[in-house]
C-alpha cells in the first residue's frame, strides 16, 4: 500500500492520474496539493472528492514547509508532482510565474522530501519522488530527424521548456548529489477529458461549439505527438512501480499529426457527430458552423508563436522494453470519447472559461486545513 502526494491534482494531466490512480490503486492514500490557479479545477476531482483515501489541500508547492508537514503527518511514500505553469503561450508573455512554480517550486519540493525523507528519517528506504516533465526540453526536430529518445541533448525554446529543463536537472542533482530517490518522465502532447480550454483540441472542440474561430499559428505544418492522457497515467504507474532510480523514462504513442490536420480532422468529425445527433443543434443552438456541416469555415491562419518548435516525436523504446510500455489507446477511440466528453460536459468547460468557477469554489469548499 502507498501513500501518495500528488501536486497539480487538479489539473488536466494530474487530475485524470489521481482518478487512474484511485481506480486501479483503491486502497492507497491519496492527498493533492493544488494552488488552484486559473489551470486547477476543484470540478475535475468531484469523482473522487468522497473516497475514504482522498484528500484535498489548497496551497503553493513553493511553502516548502507546508509540504514538509503533508509528508511527515500523511507519512507519504510517493510523490508525484505534476504541478507546474504548462502553457507555452503564457510563458511567452509572462515568464516570471514559470520559474517561481516550475523552478522553485520543483525546488522547494525536493527541500522538503530531502529533509523528511533523508534527515528525518520517514520513509528513508522506500520513498519515491517522480517528476512528471515534457518533451519539449528536447527542443525541436526537422521533419528527417530521428525522434527525441533519453540521449538526446536538452535544448529548451521557450521560457516554458526552459524552466521544465531546470527542473529536471535539480531533481536529478538531488539524487547524485543526496540520494534522494527520483525518477523522471518526459512525455509528448496529451489530450483526453478535463484539459483546460486554452490548449489546441480543447480549444478547437469548444470554438466549434461557440462557433468562435479556429486559429492556426503560421503555417499549421507544425508536427505533435498526440498521446491520450491515460495513456500517460499508466506510463507513469509502470515508471514509479519499475523504473530504476535515477532514470528519465520517455512516454509517446507514435503518433504524429501536423496541426493543421488535427484541426481539420475535429471539424469533420464534429461535423458528423452533428449530424447523427439531431439533439445537439438544440443543444448548442449558437454553434451555426457546425450545425451546417461546416465547421472547418471557422479556420483562420494567424500570426506563429514566436519560437515555435516546428516538430516534436518521441522515441518510446526504452519504456517499451525495460517498463512493458504501450499505449492501449488508439488515437481513433481517443479523440472520440475526448470529444464526447466536451460535448457532454459543457457545464465544465464552460465554467473555467467565464469565471463562474470562481464564484463556485468559494461556496463550495474551504481552503486548506
Ligand atoms: P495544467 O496547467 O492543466 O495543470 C497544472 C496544475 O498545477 C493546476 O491544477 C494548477 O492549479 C497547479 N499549480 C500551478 N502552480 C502551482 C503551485 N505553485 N502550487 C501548487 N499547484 C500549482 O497542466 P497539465 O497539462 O496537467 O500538466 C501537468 C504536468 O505535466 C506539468 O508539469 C507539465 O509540464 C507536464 N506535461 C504536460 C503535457 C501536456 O500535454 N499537457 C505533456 C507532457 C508533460
Ligand atoms: O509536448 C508536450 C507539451 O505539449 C507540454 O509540455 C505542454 O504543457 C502542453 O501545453 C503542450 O505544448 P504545445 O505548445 O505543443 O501545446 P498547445 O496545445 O499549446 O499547441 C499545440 C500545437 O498547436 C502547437 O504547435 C501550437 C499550435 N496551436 C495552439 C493553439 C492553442 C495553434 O496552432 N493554435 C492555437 O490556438
Amino acid at each position: 500500500m502507498k501513500n501518495l502526494l500528488v501536486t497539480g491534482g487538479a489539473g488536466f494531466i494530474g487530475a485524470n492520474f489521481v482518478h487512474y490512480w484511485i481506480e486501479n490503486y483503491p486502497q492507497d492514500t491519496v492527498i493533492v496539493l493544488d494552488a488552484l490557479t486559473y489551470a486547477g479545477n476543484l470540478k475535475s476531482l468531484n469523482s473522487v472528492k468522497d473516497c475514504p483515501n482522498f484528500q484535498f489541500y489548497q496551497g503553493d508547492i513553493c511553502d516548502t514547509d507546508l509540504v514538509e508537514t503533508l509528508l511527515r503527518e500523511h507519512r507519504i511514500d510517493t510523490l508525484v508532482h505534476f504541478a507546474a505553469e504548462s502553457h507555452v503561450d503564457r510563458s511567452i508573455s509572462g515568464p516570471d510565474v514559470f520559474i517561481q512554480t516550475n523552478i522553485i517550486g520543483t525546488h522547494s519540493l525536493l527541500k522538503a522530501a530531502k529533509k523528511v525523507w533523508l534527515e528525518e528519517g520517514v520513509n528513508r528506504e522506500i520513498h519515491r519522488f517522480h517528476h512528471v516533465s515534457t518533451d519539449e526540453v528536447y527542443g525541436t526536430l526537422e521533419a528527417e530527424e530521428p525522434a527525441f529518445s533519453e540521449a538526446t541533448p536538452y535544448a529548451p525554446n521557450s521560457p516554458y521548456s526552459a524552466s521544465k529543463a531546470a527542473s529536471d536537472h535539480l531533481v536529478r542533482a538531488y539524487h547524485h548529489t543526496y540520494g534522494l530517490k527520483v525518477t523522471t518522465s518526459n512525455c509528448s502532447n496529451n489530450y483526453g477529458p478535463y484539459h483546460f480550454p486554452e490548449k489546441l483540441i480543447p480549444l478547437l472542440i469548444t470554438n466549434i461549439l461557440q462557433d468562435k474561430p479556429l486559429p492556426i499559428y503560421g503555417d499549421g505544418q507544425q508536427i505533435r505527438d498526440w498521446l491520450y492522457v491515460e495513456d500517460h497515467a499508466r506510463g507513469i504507474d509502470l515508471v514509479i512501480r519499475k523504473g530504476e532510480l535515477g532514470e528519465c523514462y520517455n512516454i509517446g504513442g507514435i503518433n504524429e499529426w501536423t496541426n493543421i490536420n488535427i484541426v481539420k480532422m475535429i471539424c469533420e468529425l464534429m461535423n458528423r457527430e452533428f449530424e447523427a445527433q439531431p439533439i445537439l443543434a438544440n443543444r448548442y443552438p449558437q454553434a451555426t458552423s457546425v450545425i451546417a456541416g461546416k465547421a472547418q469555415d471557422l479556420i483562420i491562419f494567424v500570426d506563429d508563436r514566436a519560437a515555435h518548435d516546428r516538430r516534436y516525436a518521441i522515441d518510446p523504446r526504452k519504456s517499451n522494453s525495460q517498463l512493458g510500455y504501450q499505449p492501449q489507446e488508439s488515437f481513433e477511440t481517443g479523440i472520440r470519447k475526448t470529444l464526447l466528453w466536451y460535448l457532454e460536459n459543457e457545464d465544465w468547460w464552460s465554467s473555467v472559461m467565464d469565471g463562474s468557477y470562481r464564484q463556485w469554489i468559494e461556496q463550495q469548499y474551504s481552503t486548506a486545513e
